[in-house]
């Protein structure tokens, strides 16, 4: 059995595997982390074979204190300071020049390195006890749906982790925000957990990128990076109609706007809070999954706040099909 609960013996006993070159899932606010040592780069090569992740795709390097982000990179910015005192701890990466001490296949051969501090005193007291900032992309397959529960994370990946530290149910449930800084200019590359409104207020505009399947700034930029193993479509009378012959589950976003003979359906936040419509969207999607629906059919949302990084999964999922 290697999924326990986090406790702090258990704790102590994940930095020990993560110093002898192991690798732990841990449990963050946004989604469970596959964590390695970030620094050694043999336990980092473990996390793209176990995952099946193509080695183009570079990973984010976790911190248990803002301090460190020094340790790993050079700017000089005011307004990459006041991001990190008023969003870390917290759902937002930022992508800065390296410096020589991080290993290559962590930053895929770039020369920048996304670095954040996440919000959870589990991933904080692992990432201190091992002494040594952890490489951690989502703890799922690649290409498939991130997991938010520990259970999830042993449906993914199973035996192939050496511990699964439980920490129960994953606050923000969708990724990190990710922001680059280049030529003294920001760039979202990944709308998250921290939504570009936030960010805005509090550095001014930022630059959007949009989606490029050829050439990806950052890799979850790929068309169908997040996508459940049921086909996924919006939701639509045209959609209902021709697949009214399928077991269908439909996620609604805060009522049943549509009836339907339906096998199973759920509603993301009854209260319209995107905050808990991000924390149930992936939690949603596995559980239609272990139902065994043929087709997800999701009602579109407002691409605002948290709406955009809902909105910006939901699309690649839906893309794929
Ligand atoms: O919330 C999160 O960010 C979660 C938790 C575990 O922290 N992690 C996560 O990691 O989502 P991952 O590997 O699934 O996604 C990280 C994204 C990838 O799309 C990767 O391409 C991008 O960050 N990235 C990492 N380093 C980068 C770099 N130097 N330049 C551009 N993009 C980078
Ligand atoms: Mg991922």
């Amino acid at each position: 059995m290697n999924l326990l609960q986090a406790t702090n013996k258990n704790i102590l006993k994940a930095s020990e595997i993560i110093k002898s070159g192991g690798l732990v899932a841990f449990p963050t606010e946004t989604v469970y982390g596959l964590g390695a040592d970030g620094l050694n780069p043999i336990a980092v090569a473990k996390i793209f074979d176990i995952k099946k992740r193509p080695a183009f795709n570079p990973l984010i390097l976790h911190i248990s204190n803002k301090n460190k982000l020094h340790d790993f990179t050079h700017y000089s910015d005011e307004r990459i300071d006041s991001l990190i005192e008023k969003f870390w701890p917290g759902p937002l990466t930022l992508v800065l020049r390296k410096k020589e001490i991080v290993p290559e296949i962590v930053t895929a051969g770039n020369d920048t390195v996304a670095v954040r501090m996440p919000n959870h005193n589990v991933a904080l007291e692992l990432i201190n006890q091992s002494g040594t900032p952890i490489a951690a992309p989502s703890a799922n397959r690649f290409g498939h749906l991130s997991p938010t529960e520990a259970e999830h994370v042993k449906k993914s990946l199973g035996s192939k982790v050496d511990l699964i530290l439980d920490g129960g149910k994953c606050k923000v449930g969708v990724e990190s925000t990710i922001l680059l800084y280049k030529d003294e200019k920001f760039f979202l590359l990944r709308p998250g957990g921290l939504s570009r409104e936030e960010i805005e207020k509090a550095i001014g505009k930022i630059e959007f990128v949009s989606t490029s399947a050829d050439k990806p700034l950052a890799p979850g930029q790929l068309p169908y990076h997040y996508s459940p193993e049921i086909p996924l479509h919006f939701l639509s009378e045209e959609t209902i109609k021709s697949n009214s012959t399928k077991r269908i589950g439909v996620l609604f976003f805060t009522r049943t706007t549509i009836e339907g003979n339906f096998y199973s359906q759920k509603i993301l936040s009854p209260s319209g809070d995107m905050k808990e419509a991000a924390a149930n969207l992936f939690r949603y999607l596995h559980e239609f999954e272990n139902e065994k629906v043929d087709i997800i059919l999701v009602e579109p949302i407002k691409e605002e706040g948290l709406g955009m990084a809902i909105m910006d999964r939901l699309k690649r999922a839906a893309k794929k099909y």
